[in-house]
């Protein structure tokens, strides 16, 4: 059985969970030491049904991309949802189109599923990059197009700018990162039929390291683990589904175990006034 999708009322469906690859082939760097593992990761993971994979062209400086289109080399591409996202510098016209090209020839495709602007960027008009998405998806080289870590008021500017709808926004939100609900963004989200794609779910594992005494209610509750918790939490909420990173087996089989059930919405408030540790950007990614 494959992972549930959510809907946008126009009828853009997209996996309540994916998988995200950054680190994988490298971060800021390309790094090969780890190829034949990471592979082997992504492999696990569509066959177990992630189908939604993340990326993004810096990720290893694109050797996040080239790992993917090995992984899925003899994969039917259809069964596949892959995202990818152009960097800030190149939100050019010609700069969005030279890159998304160069993307789809690492991932060893001829289309890409989603496209996003990875951040906003002050130095581009959004206009001239939001232009740039539409024209890739009328040259069908991309299906559907986004933004991350877009502010409502950007995420709106985008949305007047747009031919084709911006299915997404992909931004940091988790139990104790919140910005998306201070700024009232998830809010405009649920109202504007736009998907919120809820990165860093488990806190790049810090999350699990100490778990609060609700935390363990909740496991107990659900007889689930806090991962699975910190990921249900998410995709329990309307307009919300996640990505989240694991290069190791018995992560994987934890994590899709988060999926095709829901917390009860009182559950759901609960943790989202209560979880402790609460901010707009959680200490420990500022020391991290
Ligand atoms: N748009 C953006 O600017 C942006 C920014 C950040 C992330 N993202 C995307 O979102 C994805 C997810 O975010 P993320 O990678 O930063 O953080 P994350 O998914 O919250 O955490 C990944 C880390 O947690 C560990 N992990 C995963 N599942 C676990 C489990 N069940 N138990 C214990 N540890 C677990 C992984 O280690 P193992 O591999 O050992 O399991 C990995 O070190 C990224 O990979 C990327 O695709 C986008």
């Amino acid at each position: 059985m494959g992972i549930p999708v959510k809907k946008l009322k126009s009828g853009f469906a997209l996996p309540e969970l994916g998988l995200g690859t950054w680190g994988m082939g490298g971060r800021h760097e390309p790094d090969s030491s780890n190829d034949e593992a990471e592979i082997t990761a992504i492999k696990a993971a569509i066959d177990a049904g992630l189908t939604h994979i993340d990326t993004a062209e810096v990720y290893g400086v694109g050797h996040s991309e080239e790992l993917i289109g090995e992984a899925i080399k003899g994969v039917n591409r259809s069964k596949l949802f892959l995202t990818s996202k152009v960097a800030k510098e190149n939100h050019t016209c010609d700069g969005i189109l030279e890159s998304c090209k160069k993307s789809l020839k690492r991932l060893g495709t001829s289309y890409l599923d989603l496209y996003l602007l990875h951040h906003f960027s002050s130095e581009c008009p959004l206009d001239e990059a939001i232009q740039a998405l539409d024209m890739l998806v009328d040259q069908k080289l991309v299906r559907h197009i986004g933004v991350s870590n877009f502010t409502k008021e950007h995420l709106k500017e985008a949305q007047k700018y747009a031919k084709h709808q911006i299915v997404c926004n992909q931004v940091y939100y988790n139990l104790q990162a919140r910005e998306p609900e201070s700024s009232r963004l998830l809010e405009y989200c649920k109202k504007h039929d736009v998907l919120l794609v809820a990165y860093r779910p488990v806190e790049k594992g810090k999350l699990l390291e100490e778990v609060p005494p609700l935390m363990e209610e909740m496991c107990v509750k659900y007889q689930k683990t806090p991962a699975q918790i910190a990921i249900s939490w998410l995709i329990s909420q309307e307009n919300v589904v996640t990505l989240v990173k694991t290069s190791n087996p018995a992560h994987l089989k934890e994590n899709v175990g988060a999926t095709g059930w829901y917390m009860t919405k009182g559950d759901v408030e609960i943790l989202r006034r209560e979880y402790p540790g609460q901010a707009a950007v959680p200490e420990q990614n500022r020391l991290g």
